[in-house]
């Protein structure tokens, strides 16, 4: 079915639930939801899952149980891809909601958007609450004072990304590092001391960064470990932990383009924001 715009009748709306199980949903994703022929989602956790269950009911379709244990993770994505997709060719106002920012650290989302464009339809995704932003509330680090870098973190482990340690660096998925599968009873860390040895080329054994894993649920803390990097091993990483590595130096001037007050953005004043407030 093609209509006046020259665009097929289906189409594509990915959304994302924001982090916290309760506050982190927009207006404009609610409606989102509400208002989709089909609402596809992932959400592993389960009070949340029946919230986003509710707002469709009767059209909804939890895309969870494509997940199994031991199974390569890109093919469910893949199963989940072609999911979205079947209902979006079938001609249906299908939305796709997952937990966090939807088009962060999330290949399913983005391929089902390029996916369904590439075939003639409408698709756009909406910005969402990511582990990041609840990260730098929770940890009270402002990207912005020294810059910040953000690896995945069994991508970081076997490329060489050379690291710029005057700015801070998040490396996510450090809870299942190296491991491609997936896992209900927690994820295989062999690889986390490689990742140990990797950092420990770059920043001293004794330099502190953060396992941090945001609050969920209402009243809940967030869990916040600060560890010495030749310390961190499986005791203080969990599934869902994301690490903070603050920076180990300032950055020097630029010879080549001195400020003529002598005093350049992120001296003085501004560095603290880059160190962990204490809780
Ligand atoms: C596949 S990514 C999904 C990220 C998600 N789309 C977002 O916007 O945050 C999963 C990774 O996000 C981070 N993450 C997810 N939930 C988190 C939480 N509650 N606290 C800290 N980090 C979290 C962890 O690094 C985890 O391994």
């Amino acid at each position: 079915m093609v209509g006046m715009s020259g665009m097929k009748g289906g189409s594509l709306i990915v959304v994302g639930t924001g982090i916290r199980v309760v506050g982190q949903l927009t207006v404009e994703s609610i409606a989102s939801m509400r208002g989709a022929d089909r609402l596809l989602h992932v959400v592993q956790d389960p009070l949340l899952s029946a919230m986003v269950a509710q707002l469709n009911p009767g059209r909804e379709e939890s895309l969870v149980g494509f997940y199994g244990d031991g199974k390569p993770r890109a093919q469910t994505y893949e199963e989940m891809v072609e999911r979205v997709l079947s209902f979006v060719r079938a001609g249906m106002a299908t939305c796709y909601a997952v937990y966090g920012h939807p088009g962060v650290f999330a290949y399913p989302t983005h391929e089902a958007v390029r996916r369904a464009r590439s075939e003639g339809y409408p698709a756009r995704m909406l910005p969402a609450v990511s582990a990041e932003y609840c990260l730098f509330a929770e940890l009270g680090v402002d990207p912005g004072a020294c810059g910040c870098q953000s690896y995945e973190a069994t991508d970081f482990l076997y490329r060489a990304r050379p690291l710029d340690t005057s700015a801070a660096v998040i490396l996510w998925q450090v809870g299942a590092i190296g491991d491609l599968g997936f896992h209900r009873d927690g994820f295989d860390l062999s690889a986390l001391p490689l990742l140990v040895e990797k950092l420990g080329r770059t920043y001293p054994a004794d330099h502190v960064v953060y396992l941090y894993e945001a609050a969920t649920h209402p009243g809940a803390e967030p869990v916040i470990t600060p560890v010495r990097l030749g310390s961190v091993d499986k005791s203080v990483v969990r599934p869902m932990s994301t690490m903070y590595i603050p920076p180990s130096r300032t950055a020097d001037p630029d010879p080549q383009y001195p400020w003529r007050d002598g005093a350049a953005p992120g001296d003085g004043p501004r560095h603290p924001a880059a160190r962990v407030m204490s809780h």
